[in-house]
């Protein structure tokens, strides 16, 4: 049973290892510089997606009306800028010094991220959930990350993936904010704070 805190920062050293070597790269390593952005691409939508979709909303409930609850509308506020950023860098030209200095913004920007994700919201949903919700959410995250890996490994789906992401890249933040708070109804009591 995968706790979930743990899950999203073993997530994290990831994506930050990832974006190190691409920021490591000049503009003659083009092949190089292909394939980290599209396994960079790989890991943050999946983790964004069990973010926004399990995490952020059990977090969102649990903050309901109390100061904390600022960090879930500025992490998604961050998810959308990262949803902005991730694009253009992969149509940047990769032998160019413009493909540079966006993997250097992607990198500066999700390092700053996750850095506020881990020293301030899960640091609060440390205290504010039990060992047991925490590994509840890991089970949750992990199904759904098993099932968007199928995904991005079935060639077939890639047309489907492709749509979801330009619809994801349209979505205001306030649609998206308002799908967590959809989900976070659906949680079970327990799960929530502001009783
Ligand atoms: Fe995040
Ligand atoms: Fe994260």
């Amino acid at each position: 049973m995968p706790n979930a805190i743990t899950m999203l920062k073993s997530d994290h050293a990831t994506v930050k290892r990832l974006l190190r070597e691409l920021d490591e790269t000049t503009e003659r390593s083009t092949k190089q510089r292909e394939a980290l952005v599209s396994q960079i691409e790989r890991e943050i939508k999946m983790h964004s997606q069990i973010e926004e979709e399990v995490f952020y909303p059990a977090f969102k409930a649990k903050t309901e009306n109390t100061d904390a609850e600022d960090l879930f509308y500025e992490a998604a506020e961050e998810h959308h800028v990262v949803d902005m950023v991730l694009p253009a860098l992969k149509s940047a030209n990769p032998k160019s010094h413009e493909f540079g200095a966006k993997a250097k913004v992607l990198k500066d920007l999700i390092e700053h991220h996750i850095r506020e994700e881990e020293t301030q919201m899960f640091a609060q949903a440390r205290q504010l959930f039990s060992d047991e919700q925490l590994r509840e959410l890991g089970d949750l995250m992990q199904a759904r990350k098993d099932a968007a890996e199928a995904m991005w490994s079935n060639p077939l789906l890639r047309p489907v993936k492709k749509l979801q992401g330009v619809a994801h890249k349209m979505m205001p933040t306030k649609m998206k904010t308002a799908k967590a708070t959809a989900i976070a109804k659906a949680l079970p009591d327990d799960m929530r704070g502001g009783r």
